[in-house]
């Protein structure tokens, strides 16, 4: 009986091998969902380590980051230590977000195996995601310069010089790539989209606008090749043209809430607010030079807030200071900076974006910062504030009252809300403006506060900033618990 067992066994490991083996082939062949089938098939026939980590490897492939995790732990289990599995689940876990989790199993990889080209790039990819962008940098390199004639390396140090805003060396490198005339056509379509995005990063939409169109010339429809087209015609100020780009980067790319947002701009169905993936994709891009664009555009809200704390509490200063504040999409911590002076107390700051929240830790003003959605971190917090700010934020929102409702209770006796809102004057509630910002009506913000259970103390029209040069119009509103509860 055992004999004939492990024959069996012996059968079904031989079937497993070929199974692996085509799967892997069918995986460097392009074709993930077949590689797939075959794998999880002979994985189930003979599990193996090598098994499951082709099938980590795929899974991966096809963005399916919990199910990658789930076979690189199994192959783990099978081979403790291994440094291809460790590599295998810190990108799983990079790819759910979670880059503590990333940046350790990748750093016990490359401690398994420090010349592992796949280790290194798992490291650097983990330090990108946590913003450590010279780190990431610095392995990015020495793993290109083992390979400079191998297009992915370069690429992925091109898009680390990008990401930290060095546009001229990931201009050189890109410029490197296209010139060499036996670039596969992934790579090439890649490399042009990003000259297409080193050429925005310095403000020469002309420059974007055209390699994004060589590329669309040359390789047909392509989601980031219409949306940087889509994106240097808005720059130039050509909604007309830029607007077929956008929705056809939407048709290609439904589930990108980025581009949907955009794509609603140009008319199609309007959400009640902005995705969570626009705000985070949005502001982590700005986030390096989010305060030096806003000082040329004039930018108020911070200020404003300030001034009507001093109204609302005369004498308000560093030995008459205000308590607890919650500062709703924070940001840089603008808001933090100019109430400095005068608060005293817990001073938490919110926000969607984890390259803005970074630049906040940077002052060291904030007690507490929580990388997290407005109304997931309103829904947790059992705490009272005096003030709650949200200082150009619900300018992503178009429902508010939802928000204002779950503020209401977080205000302590005497407690302010404060926020800005940019202005329309057309009879509609709120309208989603081609500049990707809702914008309100009078009517809708008093009905808002009404339905939260606020009552105004202060709402007034404001310029807030310049767009194009000229004022954008606003309000400015402080709001106190309404029924007497003040
Ligand atoms: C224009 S910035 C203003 C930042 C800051 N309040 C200031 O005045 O400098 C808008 C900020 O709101 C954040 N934000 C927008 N929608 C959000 C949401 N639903 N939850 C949390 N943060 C959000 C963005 O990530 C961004 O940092």
């Amino acid at each position: 009986m055992l004999h004939i067992a492990a024959r069996q066994n012996a059968g079904h490991g031989v079937i497993a091998d070929r199974m692996l083996a085509e799967g892997q082939r069918l995986m460097e062949a392009g074709h993930p969902i077949e590689a797939l089938r075959l794998l999880e098939a002979g994985n189930q026939a003979a599990p193996s380590a090598s098994g499951w980590r082709a099938l980590a490897e795929v899974r991966l492939d096809l963005r399916h980051h919990a199910d990658a995790r789930l076979a690189a732990e199994a192959a783990l289990e099978l081979e403790p230590g291994c440094h291809v599995a460790l590599t295998l689940r810190a990108r799983a876990h990079g790819m759910a977000g979670d880059t503590r989790a990333a940046l350790s199993d990748a750093a016990d990889a490359v401690h398994a195996a420090p010349r592992d080209g796949a280790a290194r790039t798992a490291l650097a990819q983990a330090l990108l995601a946590g913003g450590h962008h010279d780190e990431a940098i610095a392995i990015l390199g020495e793993v290109w310069s083992d390979a400079p004639h191998e297009p992915a390396p370069a690429l992925r140090l091109a898009d680390a010089f990008l990401r930290a805003g060095h546009t001229a060396p990931a201009e050189e490198l890109i410029t490197f790539l296209l010139a060499q005339p036996e670039l596969p056509a992934a790579a090439r379509r890649q490399a042009i989209g990003m000259r297409a995005q080193a050429a925005m990063a310095r403000g020469a939409a002309d420059e974007a606008l055209a390699a994004a169109r060589s590329g669309l010339d040359l390789f047909g429809a392509d989601v980031g090749l219409h949306s940087m087209a889509a994106h240097a015609l808005m720059r130039l100020n050509d909604m007309e043209n830029a607007r077929p780009h956008l929705l056809a980067a939407h048709r290609l790319a439904p589930q990108d809430g980025y581009i949907a947002h955009l794509a609603a701009t140009f008319g199609a169905a309007q959400p009640e607010r902005a995705a969570d993936a626009y705000v985070a994709h949005l502001f982590n891009g700005y986030a390096s030079g989010f305060e030096a664009s806003l000082l040329g555009l004039g930018y108020r809200a911070p200020g404003l807030m300030l001034r009507a704390l001093e109204e609302l509490r005369p004498g308000l200063s560093a030995t008459q200071p205000i308590g607890d504040v919650l500062d709703l999409g924070c940001g840089t911590g603008l808001v933090g900076v100019v109430l400095h002076d005068v608060q005293r107390g817990r001073m938490v700051g919110v926000d969607l974006s984890a390259g803005m929240l970074r630049a906040a830790a940077q002052k060291g003003i904030y007690s507490e910062l929580r990388e997290a959605g407005l109304d997931a971190a309103l829904a947790e917090d059992r705490s009272l504030y005096d003030a709650v700010i949200a200082a150009d934020v619900f300018c992503y929102f178009g429902e508010i009252a939802p928000s204002l409702a779950m503020i209401a209770p977080r205000l302590a006796p005497g407690g302010i809300c404060l926020f800005t809102l940019e202005e329309h004057a057309g009879p509609e509630a709120w309208l989603l403006a081609g500049s990707g910002r809702y914008r309100h009506s009078e009517a809708a913000l008093r009905a808002a506060l009404t339905a939260a259970g606020l009552d105004a103390v202060i709402l007034r029209r404001e310029a807030l900033r310049l767009e194009k040069d000229a004022p954008v119009q606003g309000f400015l509103v402080a709001a106190r618990r309404a029924g007497g509860r003040a």
